[in-house]
């Protein structure tokens, strides 16, 4: 397994170029399923996690062409095309190792009347249920059985009738699947408190750009009117909002001064507003966001919640940040029940972290110093790589094939403005 070796003490200075967005792509390709048109998806990051998923699709008959990329783009151009199915099964295999597989579900279920999908099972953070996925589902007149670990759903007479559910928990994936299922359902199809992420916009707009009818873009509430057919179209993958605070959460705690190119800053709010709180400038420039940072970070009281609030997907770095801040900094995690697996070896680099349930307190210290650390999970690496930064001395990163799901080109970036970081690979 490869492994990141970063040697503290630089500060960050320069221009990182942030990808396409993880978690939108992997909402944006399913939609190849609904048409037998070509869906060709702009700015397509380089992850295992996008490569995963085009496997998938090949599984299920949809061809991928992956071509080159446009000036003006920092990702991949793929063209999805599913012209007929040969599958409607997302096995075992493939969902165990990608738990955004089950975002095949609901177009399955919207172009073929029917699916298998694999139980994604629980992960590092959380067990992770989909029963709001399914109940989704069944509001819209699906019927659904779980059978020897597959979810097992069908439309009656191949079209889902339409129907209106009210999410009692705000859940991306469970908003994903349920407005991919109802863009060619027979009736209106009406979500109550849908999740508004950013990545969720971008569905919805990809989806109206291949002829969906959906009202309330972005609001709590969606209505999508179901359509006999979708069409072909191109469309490009917005930024990835959460590397861009990943970044900017590595820019403070190296007291550096980097510009987050492509970064949208109306997508990301919250988390800005969270690093002026630490101290950092934050201003936005001509294509992007530049985050300064001088002295040592202020205490932040972050509590993560659904979009706008602060992401969940933030908290781990923002830790990171705060661990040589000044002070003590307050971390609650509403989301997930375990997503804390960072504290452990954040606290082998000298870190003060004293969690207590879903709560943790931070207190900054003077120094951190490298160690051989372990990541866990995607954005509790992400959080080991900042600490490391700033670390004395030489942090060791095994399992980097987690930073691999959900960052391009990481070593690269932050060479490119001035980390001492390489990746030794294993063989
Ligand atoms: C998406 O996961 C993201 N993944 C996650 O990013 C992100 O942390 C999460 O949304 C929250 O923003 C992708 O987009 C691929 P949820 P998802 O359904 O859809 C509970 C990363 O690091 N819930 O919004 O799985 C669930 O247990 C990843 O990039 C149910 O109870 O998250 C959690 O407590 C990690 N039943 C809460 O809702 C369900 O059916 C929010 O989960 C579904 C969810």
């Amino acid at each position: 397994m490869d492994q990141i070796v970063v040697r503290g003490g630089q500060r960050l200075k320069g221009r990182i170029p942030i990808s396409g967005a993880k978690n939108a792509a992997l909402t944006l390709l399913p939609c190849a399923l609904l048409t037998d048109e070509p869906l060709t998806l702009r700015n397509l990051p380089r992850l295992a996690d996008v490569d995963g998923f085009g496997h998938l699709l090949n599984q299920l008959g949809c061809s991928t062409t992956i071509e080159g990329s446009r000036p003006e783009d920092f990702g991949r151009v793929m063209t999805a095309r599913a012209t007929t199915l040969t599958s409607t099964v997302a096995p075992y295999d493939i969902v165990r190792k990608m738990r955004a597989s089950i975002l095949v579900l609901g177009p399955l279920l919207a172009r073929a009347g029917e699916a298998t999908v694999s139980l994604p099972g629980g992960c590092a953070i959380g067990n992770r249920p989909i029963d709001l996925h399914l109940k989704a589902l069944e509001a819209f007149g699906a019927e659904i059985e779980l059978a020897s670990g597959y979810v097992k759903a069908s439309a009656p007479g191949g079209r889902l009738a339409g129907g209106k559910f009210t999410f009692p928990v705000v859940s991306v994936g469970a908003t994903e699947n349920a407005v991919m299922a109802a863009v060619l359902a027979k009736g209106t199809c009406v979500l109550e408190n849908a999740a508004r992420e950013p990545e969720i916009v971008d569905l919805c707009n990809c989806l109206v750009a291949m002829g969906a009818q959906i009202d309330g873009i972005g609001s709590e509430t969606l209505t999508i009117e179901g359509v006999d057919r979708l069409h072909g179209a191109t469309y490009r993958v917005m930024a990835d909002r959460i590397e861009a605070g990943s970044y900017a959460c590595a820019a403070v705690i190296t007291e550096g001064d980097v510009e987050l190119v492509g970064a949208k800053a109306a997508e990301m709010e919250a988390t800005l507003a969270a690093l002026r709180e630490a101290g950092a400038t934050v201003e936005e420039v001509k294509g992007g966001i530049r985050v300064a940072m001088s002295g040592r970070a202020q205490p932040v009281t972050l509590s993560t919640s659904p979009y706008p609030g602060f992401a969940t997907d933030m908290q781990a770095q923002f830790m990171a940040m705060a661990t040589l801040g000044t002070g003590a900094s307050l971390f609650t995690e509403t989301i997930f029940e375990n997503r804390y697996m960072h504290v452990p070896e954040l606290a082998r680099m000298g870190c003060d972290i004293d969690v207590r349930g879903r709560s943790a307190v931070v207190r900054g210290v003077d120094a951190l110093v490298g160690a051989p650390v372990m990541a866990t999970d995607l954005r509790a690496s992400m959080s080991l790589i900042i600490a490391g930064l700033a670390a004395r001395g030489e942090t060791q990163v095994n399992r980097v094939y987690h930073l691999d799901r959900g960052y391009e080109r990481l070593e690269e970036k932050l060479q490119a403005v001035g980390a001492d970081i390489e990746r030794i690979s294993a063989g």
